[in-house]
């Protein structure tokens, strides 16, 4: 963990202390999973705001630009609001910055329930992006299954790999759902079992809808897999996701294969570790 030095006290005294009711058990678990538990969601926002700028520093270092992939639904809207703050969006170069969509509801991007015009609006459209390193989802709601091959087929043409590789993002955030989904990988949907594409349409029975979603060969192959998740009403998931069995939840599969993965959690979520 190599937050600013405020951040580490904070993140390790939640660790020792909140732990001591588990003792050494629990202690490797965060050392294994690398758990970080922030005081509450602010802290828990600029905790990751520390890890993207520290990432996108290393990455636009190393290969001149900082791949990412971000994820929809409420709990990193405060993370994208932070980093779109004057002050913190100064200390990333975003002219060097690339951003794909991890998932995508099958909605219009006028609709409340859009990722992309949640993310657009709520950090996009507010940072000196250029707009030819953004890749947005087109129409989603009109043909998922059109819209998937092209988004991929985009992915091909900008990754520009030999056809036994794999896309490698810098930074691949995903939330946590309560009932175990991230990405829009959910319980017994089939873009489960995917194991070739890149990012393809997936009909989630439950929610009798179709959703869009990268799969595990790509998220896998991450160099930083970042879950963000927080609030107590997901605590009992969270506990299970990480210490039940292995393969119940879709949130499960997510492996660094070729990089780390990073778990970043308020107390309140992690209250029953
Ligand atoms: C989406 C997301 C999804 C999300 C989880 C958690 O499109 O909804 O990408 O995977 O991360 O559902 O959502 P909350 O942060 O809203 O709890």
């Amino acid at each position: 963990m190599t937050l600013s030095s405020g951040r580490l006290s904070s993140a390790w005294s939640a660790l020792s202390t909140p732990l001591s009711k588990g003792g050494v058990m629990q202690s490797s678990l965060m050392e294994t999973k690398n758990i970080n538990i922030f005081d509450n969601y602010e802290a828990l926002v600029e905790g990751t705001v520390e890890l993207f700028v520290k990432l996108a520093d290393e990455a636009i270092k190393a290969r001149g630009k900082f791949i990412i992939s971000l994820s929809g639904g409420n709990t990193p809207k405060g993370l994208y609001a932070k980093l779109a703050e004057k002050e913190v969006a100064a200390r990333i170069d975003w002219s060097k910055v690339v951003v794909f969509f991890g998932d995508e509801r099958t909605v219009p991007y006028t609709s409340p329930d859009s990722n992309q015009r949640m993310i657009t609006e709520s950090l996009l459209s507010k940072v000196a992006l250029s707009r030819e390193n953004v890749f947005a989802l087109n129409d989603p709601d009109m043909d998922p299954k059109a819209t998937a091959i092209e988004y991929e087929r985009t992915m091909h043409e900008f990754f520009r790999l030999a056809s036994d590789e794999l896309p490698q993002f810098d930074f691949m955030l995903l939330g946590l759902g309560d009932d175990g989904h991230t990405a829009s990988l959910f319980p017994g949907s089939p873009a489960l079992q995917e194991k070739e594409r890149w990012f393809i349409d997936n009909k989630v029975e439950k929610l009798s809808t179709v959703r869009l979603t990268t799969t595990y060969p790509v998220i896998n192959n991450s160099r930083n897999i970042i879950f963000l998740a927080s609030g107590k009403g997901k605590a009992a998931v969270l506990k299970d996701v990480l210490t039940g069995p292995q393969g119940k939840y879709p949130s499960q599969n997510v492996k660094a294969e070729n990089g780390k993965l990073y778990w970043y959690l308020d107390k309140d979520i992690a209250a029953e570790l």
